[in-house]
């Protein structure tokens, strides 16, 4: 092993964890994630990779049972929202502007110790290739593809850690902005996830997985 290589966990027990996770349809909601796991979990979620490192999002911890009961109404019943033992909505920021990047720019000069001098040319195709000339809703496009590596990786942490989840994307993205008060902070929800521990009654468990065969969505060149 040398020195860039970090003890890891094999091949066959990532693909393990891969294949016993699923989109839990029924949690247990008397099953909570204990806070260790849970806090492991919402650094994955800091940790997220983003296009320039802007991290144009809000990670929602929906905690109050009332607020998940109004959002179950906006995600077409689904219970999930309500039941599972955390929720996470996923919001963008709605319009990023330049000084979105210069925040960013000067939090990257006080991590690294590096200059704004050696970042302008950073900064400047970051503001020419966002911003100058971008309508919105091609920045909220990007923002929103940002966030989804976010749900990615969370999905993909909790299947490591053996806790369940759901990525819901039939949610009424308006209402929840409503029901969070997410517009007047500059947010928009972009997707959600409900995390937690699976019921013994949840069927889709053992349901094979659909997937088309390697061959056809894998090419070599
Ligand atoms: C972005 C995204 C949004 C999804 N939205 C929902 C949803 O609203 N409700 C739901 O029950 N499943 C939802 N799913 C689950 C998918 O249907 C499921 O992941 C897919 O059928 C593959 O099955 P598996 O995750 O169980 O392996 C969503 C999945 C993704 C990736």
């Amino acid at each position: 092993m040398n020195l860039h290589q970090r003890n890891s966990i094999a091949p066959e027990q990532l693909l393990a964890q891969l294949k016993w996770r699923y989109a839990t349809q029924q949690f247990d909601p008397a099953r909570k994630i204990d806070p260790p796991a849970w806090s492991a979990l919402e650094e994955s979620l800091v940790l997220t990779p983003s296009s320039f490192g802007l991290q144009p999002w809000k990670f929602i911890v929906v905690t109050q049972a009332e607020k998940r009961e109004q959002l179950v109404r906006a995600s077409w019943g689904q219970r999930q929202v309500a039941d599972a033992s955390h929720l996470v909505v996923f919001a963008v920021k709605s319009d990023l502007r330049e000084t979105d990047i210069d925040s960013h720019v000067d939090h990257m000069v006080k991590v690294r110790g590096t200059s704004h001098d050696t970042l302008s040319s950073y900064r400047d195709s970051v503001v020419g290739s966002l911003i100058q000339n971008r309508e919105p809703a091609i920045r909220r496009q990007w923002a929103t593809n940002q966030v989804y590596i976010a749900l990615g990786n969370l999905l993909t942490s909790a299947a490591l850690l053996g806790i369940d989840a759901c990525p819901l994307e039939g949610i009424e993205r308006e209402k929840y902005d409503e029901i969070l008060g997410l517009k007047q902070k500059g947010l928009e929800t972009a997707v959600a996830a409900a995390v937690g521990y699976r019921a013994a009654t949840d069927k889709y468990a053992t349901a094979a997985k659909v997937r088309f065969p390697k061959t056809d969505v894998l090419a070599t060149m």
